[in-house]
């Protein structure tokens, strides 16, 4: 499958593929924070533009202290990266898991990481009926011959959010048998008040929180990410082995910065507080679609009707959304749809209603 196809924001391609101008496409399909980069991050770089002329600090000392203050840690347990994705393979390919478990949908880079070092991947379906949530179905699956397990929390594509107690059966199953548990926390941030897993990170050396600031500090085009974890061997080795210099003097900057900026955060959860419910809200009266309740910036929703391409229906109206019939566990009714400024939610509920009329006009009539 091409690159670009797995994940959303491919403004460009989707635009020179359908003859768009790319500047008039609304992207719906990247769930990135509309607010943009937070102004004190905007102003640092432009105070700083000579970092370009230096190397940064290889060991990134500064960066490292602010996500250990950030994320109330200890320092040993921090390790940046080039966006959650550079951790997301360095640490599969030091954990070197045999046999790991995906729960579908997922997000596409974690099946990628495990393919490259030739692990054996069970797949476990997250079923609809359920809400596309796990449940305990899955602890069934964590036996002695597992090694490895992914979750994604808030989960990606779907948006849900796992029950917290849950959670806690799957962190301590997981410790009780010695399988790496790595939780994907990118969009916690999301979830105002909350913090995710770290409060277990000390009495679970195998788990490791990833964490993204790409989508809600809008910075995707700088990368930054970060792994936590009080395996400190493992980090350790994951810094003996690293290239030197992935992140940029920017991004790294940039991660001192916005950390920092508690007026963004409060910002943000403001906006999203109010478009989280309106969207849900106006999309959830719309006949012909399934919404699921977001917990984070993004929506996901299924199309009742097979023959309407919503994607390609929309894009008339210069929004484009991502759709989801590229992941395992999903077929093509299914869509995700990013939460953005009231103004671009209401040109998505208007286009989404123009195009669900339409349908309905040509949908056969039975009766
Ligand atoms: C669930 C999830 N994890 C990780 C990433 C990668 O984030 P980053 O931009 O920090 O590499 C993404 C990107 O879309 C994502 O959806």
């Amino acid at each position: 499958m091409a690159r670009a196809a797995q994940h959303g924001g491919n403004v460009l391609e989707i635009a020179e593929r359908h003859g768009l101008d790319a500047s008039e496409i609304i992207d719906f399909s990247a769930n990135i924070n509309p607010l943009g980069m937070p102004d004190s991050l905007r102003q640092a770089i432009v105070d700083n533009l000579a970092l370009a002329e230096r190397y940064p600090d290889i060991e990134y000392r500064h960066l490292h202290r602010a996500i250990a203050r950030h994320t109330q840690t200890p320092v040993e347990w921090c390790m940046a990266g080039n966006g959650a994705t550079e951790l997301i393979f360095s640490l599969v390919a030091k954990l070197a898991p045999r046999r790991a478990v995906l729960p579908v949908p997922g997000f596409a880079e974690y099946r990628r990481a495990l393919e490259r070092i030739g692990c054996d991947i069970i797949d476990v379906q997250l079923n609809e009926a359920d809400d596309f949530q796990p449940t305990d179905a899955l602890l069934s699956v964590l036996d002695e011959q597992i090694d490895c397990l992914f979750l994604c929390t808030p989960n990606n594509p779907t948006g849900q959010q796992p029950d917290a107690a849950l959670l806690g059966r799957i962190v301590q199953h997981c410790h009780e048998r010695g399988i790496a548990l790595i939780v994907d926390e990118s969009f916690i941030d999301f979830i105002a008040g909350a913090t995710g897993l770290v409060a277990m990170l000390a009495d679970h050396p195998r788990l490791y929180l990833l964490r993204s600031l790409t989508k809600f500090y809008a910075i995707p085009g700088l990368r930054l990410g970060y792994l936590l974890s009080a395996d400190i061997a493992t980090l350790d080795a994951m810094r003996c082995d690293r290239e030197p210099w992935t992140i940029n003097a920017f991004a790294a900057l940039a991660g001192e910065v916005v950390m920092a900026d508690d007026p963004y955060r409060v910002a943000t959860y403001q906006w999203l507080a109010r478009e989280q419910a309106y969207l849900f809200d106006a999309l959830s009266r719309l006949p012909g679609i399934k919404v699921w309740q977001p917990a984070a910036n993004y929506l996901f929703l299924r199309s009742c009707s097979a023959a309407l391409e919503l994607q390609q229906a929309l894009l008339c109206h210069n929004v484009l959304i991502r759709h989801c019939a590229n992941y395992p566990g999903l077929d093509q009714h299914y869509y995700r749809v990013a939460i953005r400024s009231h103004e671009e939610n209401r040109t998505l509920v208007a286009a989404m209603t123009a195009v669900l009329e339409t349908a309905a006009l040509w949908e056969p009539r039975h009766g």
